[in-house]
């Protein structure tokens, strides 16, 4: 699976967006370690906050198969370059620290990050890993 053909995918989860509030469509779709593609869509509610992005929709569906690490993740939106917002950023390094993520218009038209580009210094599992004990601090 190449970057344009995951941006394909993106592009067609985008179609299913159920976005009756906001009538912003967005679209992803990513590949994890084991070369598994999941795509995700985002979709709105009535009472707003339960809605999820198209990121985690794709992200979620992954997870629950199975399949824990992302290597990379295309999003498609309405706007010119429509970028994770910062949850989905967060939810991409729990999974995915070293993933690329590929902000696309179309299949031609694409910007490539690695993780880091987007969500520097971030916080993570490791974290919870290595934590300094009582008398160093
Ligand atoms: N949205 C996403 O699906 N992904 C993002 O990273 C940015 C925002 C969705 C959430 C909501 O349904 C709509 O776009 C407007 O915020």
């Amino acid at each position: 699976m190449d970057k344009k053909e995951l941006i394909r995918k993106a592009l067609e989860a985008k179609e299913k967006a159920y976005v009756p509030y906001s009538k912003f469509h967005v679209g992803a779709a990513l590949i994890t370690e084991d070369d598994e593609v999941f795509t995700g869509c985002n979709i709105e509610i009535a009472s707003y906050s339960p809605t999820i992005c198209a990121e985690r929709t794709a992200i979620f569906k992954a997870i629950s198969e199975g399949h824990k690490k992302i290597k990379a993740i295309a999003v498609v939106g309405d706007s010119d370059f429509t970028y994770p917002c910062g949850v989905c950023r967060q939810v991409i390094r729990e999974f995915g620290k070293d993933a690329t993520i590929i902000i696309a218009n179309t299949e031609d038209e694409y910007k490539e990050y690695k993780l880091d580009d987007l969500l520097p210094h971030s916080f993570g599992p490791e974290d919870l890993e290595n934590t300094r004990s009582e008398e160093d601090v």
